[in-house]
């Protein structure tokens, strides 16, 4: 009864996506367990290219259930949406093999206004969300008044619910942040048409999951965001509002805490961010140009839900190994190697100045102001010159970069069991 769990290592966008896409090749069923459409998870299979917010990434492979674990909240139109773009594309979408869990928090259009509106009154403390109504619906679940997908199976119940929802934001986006007022009748129809249409999909997944676990098939649970985005772990206050790390995997999918066979953390080979937050390996100026790009490549470092140009700073040890033991991890697949090439030298964090101290490893968890505090200490390592796109096994790869992969290894303790050297599923060297 395998569990395996693909984890973001980073802040995000570490390139979750193509990895869950190869990995569900094998499992019987993908599951999401946290965040909402504040991800985008992008697949590429030949020149089809996928880019997911909420549906699992294991959902291309036909044979693959897809399941949204109570741990989410969902946008319904959001979800609406992405099915028919599948179904557009040739995936085959049925309620037989997407699951939505009975539990999954609701967003709603007066979330995203409200996010909206509360990160800009933030002024110059601004988080950057992705003004999606996240962090809202997470606090209407916290509070104990969010709206459950289960509601929506009690149609009167769910529109009187999601009334007094809309009335309440109302007043608030009103009174309080001087915002002009929803049409609320409207907004409520089209909404409710969505919500409806996700009747279907809905389950009680923990016993389902559990049952399949118990009859020998495989589950690979999808983490969205990345360790230092999570509300307890990560950058805390520039984080989201949900538990990204693998310890999200259980109350997030309505598991009890069982065996993992294994916790893939994921990390690209330099550091990204979008949106607000210490980053002390960020690098400005045409040392960051080479590893943002042009925005003449998909892969380049603009947001895939947003289309935000991405902060981007050298590789930091010091935080890989801090996610490493947050989330237990067993291995690292480290994506976008072949995007180094071409540079001279290519620095590593691998400890931190603070207060006069060296650090090695965080003494705290995660603070943003703390972490602002830290300057990076780099080692360097010679770069190489060769296109690494077409390389498929270990000695392919120049000695140079061999070298970098073989050095992350040696600083985390970790095997780099896969390296990524393009955005395509097939652009992939498996380590064996
Ligand atoms: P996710 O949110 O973690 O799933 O990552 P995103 O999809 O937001 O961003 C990762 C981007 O990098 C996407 O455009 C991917 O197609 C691309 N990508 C993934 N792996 C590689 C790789 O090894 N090399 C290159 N050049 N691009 C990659
Ligand atoms: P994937 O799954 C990168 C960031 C936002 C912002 C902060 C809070 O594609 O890796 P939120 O809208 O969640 O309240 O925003 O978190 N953020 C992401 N950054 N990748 C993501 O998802 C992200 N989801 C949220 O930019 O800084
Ligand atoms: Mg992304």
């Amino acid at each position: 009864m395998p569990l395996d769990i693909v984890t973001g290592a980073q802040w995000g966008d570490e390139g979750k996506g193509r990895v869950v896409d190869l990995l569900s090749e094998k499992a019987d069923i993908v599951a999401r367990y946290n965040g909402g459409d504040n991800a985008g998870h992008t697949v590429t299979v030949a020149k089809a290219v996928y880019k997911l917010h909420v549906i699992p990434s294991g959902i291309i492979h036909p044979k693959t259930i897809g399941v949204l674990g109570g741990g989410m909240v969902l946008n319904p139109q959001t979800f609406v949406d992405e099915i028919q773009l599948l179904r557009k594309a040739g995936v085959e979408i049925t309620p037989e093999r997407l699951w939505v869990s009975d539990a999954v928090q609701l967003i709603t259009p007066a979330h995203r206004l409200l996010d909206r509106a509360q990160d800009a009154a933030l002024g110059k403390a601004q988080i950057g969300t992705t003004g999606r109504g996240i962090g809202p619906a997470y606090v209407d679940k916290a509070s104990r008044r969010g709206l459950r997908v289960s509601d929506i199976l009690d149609g009167e119940f769910f529109a009187g619910h999601v009334k007094a929802h809309f009335s309440e934001v109302n007043r608030l986006l009103t009174d309080w942040y001087h915002q002009p007022p929803m049409a609320v009748d409207a907004l409520m129809t089209e909404y409710l048409g969505f919500a409806e249409q996700m009747r279907p999909y809905v389950r009680r997944i923990g016993p389902l999951l559990q049952n399949a676990l118990n009859e020998g098939r495989s589950i690979l649970a999808e983490g969205a965001q990345g360790t230092l985005l999570d509300v307890e772990q990560g950058t805390y206050p520039f984080v989201t509002s949900s538990c990204t790390t693998s310890a999200g995997v259980f109350s997030g999918l309505g598991l009890g805490v069982q065996p993992v066979r294994r916790v893939t953390g994921v990390t690209k080979a330099f550091q990204t961010r979008v949106g607000a937050g210490p980053f002390p390996t960020e690098l400005d100026g045409e040392a960051a140009q080479s590893l943002r790009g042009t925005g003449a490549n998909p892969w380049d470092e603009y947001g895939t839900t947003t289309g935000r140009p991405r902060r981007v700073g050298w590789l930091d040890l010091v935080l890989l190994n801090y996610a490493r033991e947050v989330n237990g991890f067993n291995e690292i697949f480290l994506t976008k190697l072949d995007v180094l090439t071409g540079l001279k030298e290519i620095s590593v964090c691998t400890a931190y100045q603070r207060d006069g101290k060296e650090l090695r490893t965080l003494d705290f968890s995660g603070d943003a102001r703390l972490l602002s505090q830290c300057v990076p200490t780099y080692e360097t390592l010679p770069g190489w010159q060769a296109d690494l796109r077409n390389c498929r096994v270990w000695r392919d790869l120049p000695e140079a970069a061999r070298a970098y992969v073989r050095f992350i290894e040696e600083k985390t303790g970790l095997p780099v069991a896969y390296i990524s050297v393009g955005p395509e599923r097939s652009a992939l060297i498996a380590r064996g």
